[in-house]
């Protein structure tokens, strides 16, 4: 999750301060899509100069770094192209170095801003080496500046169109990306491409555009084919390459012949342009539009039967925030059907699922010292606090250690003793929750290693903290929590993973739990099918009903917190989580006919249990609605009679994460139907940073 935004004007002059600031608002209305270093190029005073401004933090700390720069705001540029990014860091840790853009070299020839992944970057790289190139980050990105700058030089004498090196950079890269590429070779032009990372151009001319589309523009001779160099050898050398500027884009064309005044705003989403114009054109997989001369031409290697042959500009009518959710009605429903990727990023570059082991870059020195600790304390508040509940059992199986879970706001009250050898985890999404950050500094106090599990990279958490993890679940907007839940979850789990790796005993299990893991992105995509049968029932039977019990008990204890908790949050339905242990020491005088109570039985040892707690309600004339495992044979004659919500099977110590996800869609689907502000409910905010 990164946020890439250009700005181009041709022809209509602007001042280098106004440039900055178009590109820094673009940028900063896409912070939400990651936010922990920003960069920008733009031309510098010399012909053929390009300056890089690069900063760790937010878009601010890079305004920050611009406006001490002394440079001249007030040159002025009749035409210019300038990129920006801001990022959330997947290859190589936040840095300036490793914030976009990325350069060719010192003289920055070409560069460029990326979305997505490069996955034969390390390949690319090493030939580029063996060719003489110094490589200076470690992001993908940097690979594609400098094969642009190899392929220019080597087709030098060829002049070539910015299209056709385009194409011979591409064509070499594998992965995903959305991309904008500038070059002191090509002034005031500009490349943008994408492969399954999205990307925009927004339209602004000072004339009515003559059609609203632009025509897809394929090679005139088809023979000179763009195929992948097997070795980078002097294929990519293009033999009389056609030069294909004759063309002329029919939407730009003025009919008094003077050239048009225009702007284009570039960015990986909407939300940033819509201030400047309304007029966008979304780019397909491998489109290469190219801007120049006040003209969008959009290029494809090859022509693909069927395909459009032109591209809309349409006009976009919806509101900012519409925008930013995509194809979803709130945040938080975007956030929910995001976690099968969102668990993916947790566990990228971190699991190895073949050679079944974890590396927690950010815990690997500390990990003996937490293994001689005397006891492990977790630290939360809410749903983190949930996601230690959650977790707690398999840490004390893997670790034999002893494991104390605590809200962070009993624990201060209580003045708990911390021990130097103790070992305090703290668990916050925001990173930033008063009371988590109070118990941090009590712990810090008392000499124990404090460990954070965060995802706000640069948050106090994450800085005052001796060691921890990112969860990397990207940004969540909606202020229940959901992604972050899950992301927790799994980073936990890795955790105990990554501490039990030295114990042989606990082998077998550790790989089934890996396995495990392996599977259970494509598994919750599988649970949010239950989309529509949650949404009707929550319409039809649970909308009018004033209070809800959720029941679970062992692993599943957690998860009935979780899932009431999520239900009172947006619906404002009273619910409580129950450990179905405790149903016959009290909270079973509240069954009747009509309170809605629903059971966790997915099957683990506890299972027989749960099924002698739904027995005894369905005694007492109460209605259960039961999650349970896909095909569980013990239910089959209840399936008939009551409602079942079926997930799919995976180890005890993970079923956790499938069974939240009907109880987070219940919880959605209640606060739609009552009509309540789903993604800011009342009373509540995301981050409480007042004790
Ligand atoms: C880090 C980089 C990642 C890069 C990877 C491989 C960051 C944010 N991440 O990820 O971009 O791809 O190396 O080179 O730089 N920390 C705390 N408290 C917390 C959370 C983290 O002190 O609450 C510390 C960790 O101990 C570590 C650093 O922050 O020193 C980064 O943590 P994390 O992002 O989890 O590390 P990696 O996964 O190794
Ligand atoms: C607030 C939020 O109370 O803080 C909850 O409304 C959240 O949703 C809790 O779980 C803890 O927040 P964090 O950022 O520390 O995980």
């Amino acid at each position: 999750m990164c946020g890439i935004f250009g700005y181009v004007n041709y022809l209509v002059e602007r001042k280098r301060i106004d440039i900055v600031h178009t590109l820094l608002d673009g940028l900063q209305r896409l912070e939400y899509r990651g936010y922990d270093s920003a960069g920008l190029a733009i031309d510098g005073d010399k012909p053929n100069e390009v300056l890089l401004f690069k900063e760790v933090g937010k878009v601010a700390a890079l305004r920050q770094l611009y406006d001490s720069s002394n440079t001249d705001g007030d040159k002025t540029f009749v035409s210019h192209v300038g990129i920006a990014h801001t990022r959330w860091a997947t290859h190589g840790e936040p840095s300036p170095l490793n914030a976009h853009p990325h350069t060719s070299g010192p003289l920055n020839e070409f560069v460029v801003v990326h979305n997505g992944i490069i996955t034969n970057y390390r390949e690319i790289k090493s030939l580029l080496e063996s060719k003489g190139f110094k490589f200076e980050t470690e992001t993908d990105t940097e690979c594609i500046a400098k094969l642009a700058k190899y392929v220019y030089d080597l087709n030098k004498h060829r002049d070539l169109d910015f299209t056709e090196l385009a194409k011979l950079v591409l064509v070499e890269l594998q992965g995903s990306y959305g991309l904008l590429l500038k070059s002191i070779y090509y002034p005031h032009e500009i490349i943008a491409t994408r492969k399954g990372s999205p990307l925009l151009i927004g339209v602004k001319t000072e004339k009515k555009l003559k059609v609203d589309f632009v025509d897809v523009e394929f090679p005139d001779f088809p023979d000179i084919s763009v195929e992948p160099a097997s070795n980078f050898n002097d294929s990519l050398l293009v033999p009389g390459a056609p030069d294909l500027r004759r063309s002329q884009s029919r939407a730009f064309v003025s009919e008094d012949g003077i050239p048009m005044q225009s702007e284009f705003f570039l960015a990986s989403d909407p939300s940033a342009v819509v201030e400047h114009t309304k007029k966008v054109l979304y780019l397909e997989d491998d489109d290469i539009a190219h801007i120049y001369d006040g003209e969008l031409h959009i290029h494809r290697m090859r022509r693909e039967e069927g395909l459009p042959t032109f591209r809309s500009i349409q006009t976009l009518e919806m509101e900012l925030n519409e925008i930013m959710k995509g194809n979803f009605d709130h945040f938080m429903q975007k956030e929910i059907f995001e976690q099968p990727e969102s668990i993916v990023n947790t566990m990228r570059g971190r699991v190895d699922f073949e050679k079944k082991t974890v590396n927690l870059g950010g815990l690997k020195a500390y990990l003996n010292t937490i293994r001689r600790c005397r006891r492990i304390i977790m630290i939360a508040c809410g749903t983190s606090y949930h996601s230690c509940m959650a977790t707690r059992a398999i840490f004390e199986e893997l670790t034999e250690i002893p494991i104390a879970v605590e809200l962070a706001s009993d624990f201060l009250d209580r003045r708990s003793p911390v021990f130097r050898d103790d070992v305090c985890i703290f668990v916050s999404q925001s990173g930033e929750t008063a009371d988590t950050m109070l118990a941090l500094q009590y712990c810090t106090e008392r000499g124990a290693l404090t460990v954070g599990i965060v995802n706000c990279v640069g948050s106090s958490i994450s800085r005052q903290t001796n060691c921890g993890v990112h969860i990397n679940a990207g940004p969540e907007i909606g202020v229940a929590s959901t992604k972050a839940y899950t992301s927790q979850y799994v980073a936990l789990v890795m955790v105990a993973l990554s501490l039990s790796d030295d114990r042989i005993s606990k082998r077998a299990r550790r790989e089934a739990i890996i396995d495990g893991l392996s599977k259970i992105s494509a598994q919750i995509q599988e649970a949010l099918l239950l989309n529509d049968s949650i949404h009707m029932m929550a319409e039809t039977d649970l909308v009018n009903q004033k209070s809800l019990l959720i029941l679970g008990r062992g692993y599943q204890h957690a998860t009935a917190m979780e899932g009431a908790l999520k239900i009172k949050e947006i619906s404002y339905m009273h619910s409580e989580g129950v450990l179905a242990g405790e149903l016959k020491h009290g909270v079973i005088a509240l069954v009747d006919e009509n309170l809605p109570i629903i059971f966790l039985a997915t099957h683990d040892s506890l299972f027989p249990k749960v099924m002698s707690a739904v027995e005894q309600v369905i005694a007492r004339a109460g209605n259960p609605i039961i999650i349970c495992n896909k095909g569980e044979s013990a239910l089959s004659k209840l399936h008939k009679t009551y409602r079942t919500l079926q997930v799919p099977a995976t180890i005890d110590c993970l079923q956790g994460l499938l069974n939240v996800v009907p109880l987070q869609l219940m919880a959605y689907w209640l606060a739609v139907r009552k009509g309540f502000d789903v993604d800011f409910p009342r009373n509540l905010a995301k981050a409480v940073t007042v004790e």
